[in-house]
């Protein structure tokens, strides 16, 4: 007996071992050479006629094969005997693992965030406040009384003893200067309801409230802020103007209006043939405001603005439909990862 037949007889072996599949193939294989009549204990029986050396050097050889293999096999039969419980249970680990379909955040929250991060870099204080109103902070105390035309302007929903659901952020502009000593800054943004529906429309939507006061603020410093936005928000671009217009809480009052992001100017459906859309309205608190807050107006001024999100968010990623946002398609919604 030779070296080089051990040689080949563990080739032999490892090569066979690998096709083993089953618990029957393992047994045979295990008789095959570790068996009594088996081809290791053929060759382990033989050594007792050779030369001393010979025998102490291929005698170490074999039974370090025969250990090892005695130990792969015990590996083998285990492997085989979880695969086939696997079996039973119906899995099969081969196969490619499914991946966790990970939730996004709603396009409209998504918009939130990034206006409240932008306002926060200009060193405005976040703030949310109630959904059910009362009609004062609604509307009077917005320089809005009960008999002012305004309020007609937004389909309220009333509920009983003069509370209502906030048509407007606007309430938070008085509740923010009643919590704090001036000067301020803050956003407001949340939920707001007007009796309401269409495809532009919707009896629920968001709207995202500013408001600054100091001792000197000017139009200016409106106008700035307001253009640092929307370039931050629709791209750097972004070219923007300003109508004069009416609130009865601002005074002087503007709207501001983006360059139509589909046209770029030119006049199409989606801006009424403008080139123009609008997107905010804005002006200088009314002393008539600051005077229910007991602000003194020889010394603050202020700004304030109020902007619809779902338009932002329609003409961000161009949605003609404003009951995209809360029929919850799958689809739609993932398409906001
Ligand atoms: N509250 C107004 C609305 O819902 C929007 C608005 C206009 C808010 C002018 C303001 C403002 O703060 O200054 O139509």
């Amino acid at each position: 007996m030779y070296f080089s037949e051990i040689e080949k007889l563990r080739r032999e072996i490892w090569e066979s071992f690998e096709k083993i599949e089953d618990l029957s193939q393992l047994e045979n294989f295990r008789i095959k050479y570790l068996g009594k009549k088996g081809k290791i204990t053929f060759f382990l029986k033989l050594l007792k006629d050779l030369p001393l050396e010979e025998k102490k050097y291929l005698g170490k050889e074999l039974n370090e094969l025969k250990e090892l293999l005695e130990e792969r096999l015990k590996e083998k039969e285990r492997e085989i005997l979880f695969k086939e419980e696997d079996k039973d249970l119906g899995l099969d680990l081969t196969l490619p693992g499914r991946s966790p379909s990970i939730g996004t955040l709603h396009p409209l929250t998504q918009v939130i965030d990034e206006l409240c991060e932008i306002f926060s870099k200009l060193g405005f204080e976040i703030v949310t406040g109630p959904e059910i109103e009362t009609e004062y902070y609604n509307f009077t105390a917005l320089n809005i009384p009960e008999w002012h035309p305004a309020r007609d302007m937004q389909a309220t929903f009333y509920l009983k003893n003069r509370a209502l659901l906030r048509t407007h952020t606007s309430p938070m502009q008085i509740r923010a200067m009643l919590e704090r000593i001036p000067p301020l800054r803050i956003v407001a943004p949340g939920k707001v309801y007007r009796c309401d529906a269409d495809i532009r429309h919707s009896p629920m939507f968001h709207q995202i409230e500013g408001l600054m006061v100091d001792k000197e603020v000017s139009f200016s410093d409106l106008k700035g802020v307001l253009t640092y936005f929307a370039k931050e928000i629709f791209g750097e671009k972004t070219k923007v103007r300003f109508r004069p217009s009416y609130f009865p809480f601002t005074e002087p009052s503007l709207e501001m209006d983006i360059e139509c992001v589909i046209c770029k100017g030119k006049g199409c459906k989606v801006c009424g043939e403008t080139g123009w859309l609008e997107i905010l309205g804005a002006g200088m608190v009314h002393p008539e405001v600051f005077r229910v807050v007991n602000y003194d107006i020889e010394i603050w001024q202020g700004f304030a603005f109020g902007l619809g999100i779902e338009r932002i968010a329609m003409i961000k990623y161009g949605i003609d439909d404003i009951r995209m946002f809360f029929e919850n398609h799958l689809l739609f919604l993932q398409s906001f990862k």
